[in-house]
Parts: structure tokens; sequence; C-alpha cells
């Protein structure tokens, strides 16, 4: 009786306890994944894990493992799968057997160099495919049935020349694509029938316009063009949805309208001029590293611009900031002319009409003074920069001390903005901090006789001398108190000498 109960009790506890692991669990990594909305299975080949298992030590052969081996997964209810291979040497992708459950695959860094026509075609529900990183030089719409599941493609880092393969290409639930540092040249209709793509990248490559006009299909919101070989505004136009367009690192030197746009990215191009008009909706712009030689001219629009940063960083010849540059651009809230050698001169009242302004950044210009109101200095949030300027700091320059340092200082934010704020001349102020003058009332006004006279020769020695300074005045307190306490001791001890004798 007792013995059948024990049975019985082992019974019970085998049918209600954990499911035997999955074999493919004990030669590849097996980890569980919420980070999508359902929860899958992400299986991933792991060297220490294979070798540890494999007792032949046979290297891991990708083409003829059997994709059957995720059945066992499957059980565990619905379960999807996210397969990971990485690292291998496969060369060669046939048509792979695949499976329904596999929902993510990712094949990166494996020196493919071909697959075979049909080679997804068993993945069903494969929606993220990654191919980055391997040796495939031409991509074709044969690598899938027709009916593809797919929303996510990366087809960087490889040497795909041409996008023709896209051509004839509906794949119907693509909305993006990483084509990035590929060696495509050419690029004009091939991405058109791509209805959902919203998001493409095809940065790092040789694009050129020789043909005709890049086509971008019409759901198209995010486009990356970056680092390419462009000489010629490569779009007749651009889709209405389009947002966001970088096209910074070629060789342009003219734009077209595209009036849609919130945020562009033209820099190190080699334009100098800019169309505003071109890109009425702008939010955001960066032109930096461009031939331009003004700021660009909003003043002519009939509206306030939408714009809320501009970079205006490394322009060569940009001498002067007009004071009617910003009149029309009342929403900027952030801009940039940083590291412009040439600019001396911002002329007043430049930024005043700019009541939203948070942040300005002016550092590393040639400015060797500054207006007292070509800003209001105390409306800015996050300061105005003016790190790295040569600055000239005469009596002209005494205002600034007194209105605009004494400010930052009650702002341990803007304390940033300090360390590179340095005069260049004259030579007695030269490297000295900004924010090291304010310690003495006027100084910039007293004639230098005066500074010596006064003693303040020293408040413009380096830091170093301050510290050596320190020291010395450490050991002086210390040298102080230990010859103090030698004293006491001195008293103390004559004192217990003394007792005996007159006791
Ligand atoms: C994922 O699984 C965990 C437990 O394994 C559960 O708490 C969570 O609700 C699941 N999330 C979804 C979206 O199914
Ligand atoms: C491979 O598996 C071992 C043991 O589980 C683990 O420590 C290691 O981090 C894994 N390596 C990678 C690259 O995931
Ligand atoms: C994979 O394994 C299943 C059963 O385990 C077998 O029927 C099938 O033929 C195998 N496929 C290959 C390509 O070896
Ligand atoms: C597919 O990739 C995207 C972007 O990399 C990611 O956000 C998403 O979670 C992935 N989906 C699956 C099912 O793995
Ligand atoms: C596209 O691929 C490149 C290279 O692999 C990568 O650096 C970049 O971050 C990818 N873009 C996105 C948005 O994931
Ligand atoms: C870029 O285009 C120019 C002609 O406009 C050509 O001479 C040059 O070789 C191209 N560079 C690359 C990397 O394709
Ligand atoms: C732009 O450069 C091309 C040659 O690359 C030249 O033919 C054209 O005149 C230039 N346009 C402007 C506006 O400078
Ligand atoms: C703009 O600058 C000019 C000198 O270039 C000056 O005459 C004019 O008064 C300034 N306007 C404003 C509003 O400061």
């Amino acid at each position: 009786m007792i013995i059948w109960h024990v049975l019985l009790a082992t019974c019970i506890t085998l049918a209600t306890g954990e499911p035997a692991r999955p074999n493919v669990c004990k030669y590849l990594q097996c980890m569980k994944s919420s980070q999508t909305v359902a929860n899958h299975t992400v299986i991933k080949y792991n060297k220490t894990i294979w070798e540890a298992h494999n007792l032949n030590e046979n290297v891991f052969d990708f083409r003829a493992w059997n994709w059957t081996e995720l059945d066992d997964l499957a059980h565990e209810g619905d379960a999807l799968v996210e397969v990971i291979f990485n690292g291998l040497d496969i060369v060669q992708i046939d048509s792979l057997d695949g499976h329904d459950n596999v929902m993510s695959l990712n094949l990166d860094g494996n020196g493919i160099q071909n697959v075979e026509k049909n080679a997804f075609g068993q993945f069903r529900r494969l929606i993220n495919l990654s191919l980055r990183a391997n040796m495939i030089s031409a991509i074709d719409h044969g690598y899938f049935y027709y009916d593809s599941k797919i929303e996510n493609l990366d087809i960087s880092q490889n040497v795909i020349t041409t996008l023709v393969g896209f051509k004839d290409l509906t794949w119907a639930s693509l909305i993006y694509l990483n084509a990035s540092h590929n060696h495509i040249e050419h690029v004009t209709n091939q991405l058109v029938k791509l209805d959902k793509l919203e998001w493409v990248d095809l940065s790092y490559n040789r694009i050129a316009r020789t043909d005709g006009p890049l086509m971008l299909p019409r759901n198209l919101r995010d486009c990356i063009l970056n680092n390419n070989n462009l000489t010629i505004w490569p779009f007749d136009s651009v889709p209405g949805r389009l947002r966001h367009l970088c096209i910074g690192f070629n060789l342009l030197n003219s734009t077209k309208p595209a009036s849609g746009l919130r945020k562009l990215d033209l820099s190190h191009n080699r334009l100098a001029v800019f169309c505003s008009e071109c890109f009425p909706n702008l939010e955001e712009l960066d032109i930096s590293g461009n031939y331009l030689d003004t700021v660009p001219d909003w003043s002519a629009s009939m509206d306030i611009s939408p714009l809320k940063k501009i970079s205006f960083n490394r322009m060569p010849f940009l001498r002067v900031i007009k004071n009617n540059s910003f009149s029309k651009t009342a929403n900027l809230k952030e801009i940039e002319i940083s590291t412009c050698p040439e600019l001396a001169n911002i002329e007043e009242n430049a930024f005043t009409s700019l009541t939203q302004l948070q942040k300005l950044d002016l550092s590393y210009n040639g400015l060797q003074q500054v207006h007292e109101n070509i800003v209001h200095w105390n409306r800015i949030k996050h300061g105005v920069n003016l790190q790295g300027n040569p600055f000239r700091c005469d009596c002209s320059m005494q205002w600034f001390l007194d209105r605009v340092i004494s400010e930052m200082l009650s702002d341990r934010e803007l304390h940033a903005l300090f360390p590179d704020l340095r005069c260049t001349s004259p030579s007695i102020y030269k490297n000295q901090l900004l924010v090291r003058l304010t310690i003495h009332d006027n100084v910039l006004c007293r004639t230098t006789r005066m500074i010596n006279e006064a003693g303040m020769v020293q408040i413009i020695t380096s830091d170093e001398d301050h510290l050596v300074e320190k020291v010395i005045l450490c050991c002086l307190i210390v040298a102080n108190i230990v010859t103090l306490f030698y004293l006491v001791y001195l008293k103390n001890k004559r004192q217990y000498k003394i007792i005996p004798i007159y006791s």
C-alpha cells in the first residue's frame, strides 16, 4: 500500500514537473526574450557551448543543420523564435528548409557570398532578416516567396554594387531597409514599389546622380544618404510624407524644394547659398561645413519660420552675423555657430528678437569683442557659449565681467562654459580665465601701472603658481601647529619635572 502511494506521488511529480529541455538547447544557447510584444525564445550559436557539447570536435555546420530541431520549442505553446548565427563560415546560403516559428533571423558576419534563389522562402512568418557584414554583392527579390512578411531588412556592410534586384519588387510589408556601407553607385526607381517603406539608410555608398533622379516610395518618412558621391541634388521631387533627410558629407552645390521636410542635414557639402524658401516647414537644420558667407536669410519670407534648431558650424567664409539674420525665426530654441575662424563681428541686436532661445553656442570663432546688446544675456536658460574666442580683454569688455560672468557664477550649470573662456590679448592677460578677473572690481579698466601698484599681478598668475602658494601656506600652517604643540608639550614637561622639586 505504501509503495503504491510512493509510486503515485512519483508519477504526479513527473507529470507536473518541468518539461524536458529541448535537445537544441544542449548545443545552442537558448534564451527567453520579452523585448517584443509576444514573448519569444532566442536561439543563438555560441562557440563555447557548441564546443563543450560536441565530442567529435566538428565545427558547427549551418548548411547541414536540420531546422526541425526547432520543433521541440514549438511544443511549448506557440513559441516564436529568434535565430542568431554569427561568426560562422557559411559562404553559400542554399534554399533553406526554414521553420514556421522563426520570426527573426540574424546571419550577420558569416562571410556569405552567394544566396540562392528562394533561400528564405520557407520562413513564412519571418519579420526581421539581418545579413549585415557579409560579402553579398547583389540582392534579388527571389530570396523570398511572393507573399513576404519581412518588415526589417538589414543588408548593410556588404559589397552590394546595385539595387537592380529590388526592381519589380513588391515586398508588401517592408518598412525598414538598411543598405548602408555598400558599394552602390546608382539608385533611380528601384525602391519605388516598396509601398510600406518608411525608413531607408543608403549612407556610406558611392551614389551619384548620373542616369535619372532618385525616386523614393510614397510613404517614406526617413531617408539617409550621408557619405555618398552626390554632386547634384538627387531628387526631382520627394514624397510629401518625407520628414527627415540626411544628405551630409556629399559634394552638393545646390538644392531643390522639399516642402514637407522637418529635419534636414546638409552638413559638409559645397553649398555657397542656402535656399530657405525651398524648405518652409523645417524645424531642424544642420548646414555646417559648407561655403556660405552669411547666415541663411529668412527675413524675406512672409511667415515666421517654424525652425527650432540651426547648426551653422565650421563655415570658413563666415565673417559677420547681421542684425536682421534671425528676424523671421522667432521659434528658434537652439543656435550653434561654432568654429568659424573668420567670424569676428556680430551686429547689435542679432539675437535679441529670439524670445524662445535657450541655448546659443558661439564658441571657437574669431570674436575679439562682443556688443553688450547682441542678446538678452540673462534669458538664455542654458547660457551663451563664448569659449575659445580670442578675446581682447580691455575696458570695453568690463561690462561682460560685471553683467554676464557674475550672473553665470550663480548658476552651477553655466560653470561648464568657463574653462576655455579666456583672454588672448593684451599680453598681461594672455590665457587668463575671464571668470577669475571678476575677483577684482573694474579690473579691465585700470591701467597696467595701477594693476602693478595694487599688487594685482598675483591674480593673473597661473593655476600652478597658486598651487605652489597653497602648498606653502599649508606647510606654514602645519609648521605653526607643530610648533604650538611642541611649546605646550615643553611647558607640560617642565611642570612635570618641576613638581617633585617643590614638593
Ligand atoms: C512574458 O512572459 C512573462 C513571464 O515569463 C510574463 O510575465 C509576461 O506577461 C509575458 N509578456 C507577454 C507580452 O506575453
Ligand atoms: C556563450 O555561452 C557562455 C556560457 O553560457 C556565456 O558565458 C557566454 O557569454 C556566451 N557567449 C556569447 C557571445 O553569448
Ligand atoms: C530533418 O529531420 C527530420 C526528422 O527528424 C527528417 O524527416 C528530415 O528528412 C530531415 N531533413 C534533412 C534535410 O535532413
Ligand atoms: C525586429 O527588428 C526591430 C528593429 O531592429 C525590432 O524593434 C523588433 O523588436 C524586431 N522584431 C522581432 C520580432 O524580432
Ligand atoms: C544601419 O547599418 C549600419 C551599419 O551596419 C549601422 O551603423 C546603422 O546604425 C544602421 N542604422 C540603423 C538606424 O540601425
Ligand atoms: C565620385 O564621382 C566622381 C565624378 O563625379 C568620380 O571621379 C569619383 O571616382 C567618384 N568616387 C567614387 C568613390 O565613386
Ligand atoms: C555645381 O557643380 C556643377 C559641377 O559639379 C556645375 O556644373 C554647376 O554649375 C554648379 N552649380 C552651381 C550653382 O555652382
Ligand atoms: C543693425 O545694424 C546696423 C548697422 O549695421 C544699424 O545701423 C542698425 O541700427 C541695427 N539695427 C538694430 C535693430 O539694431
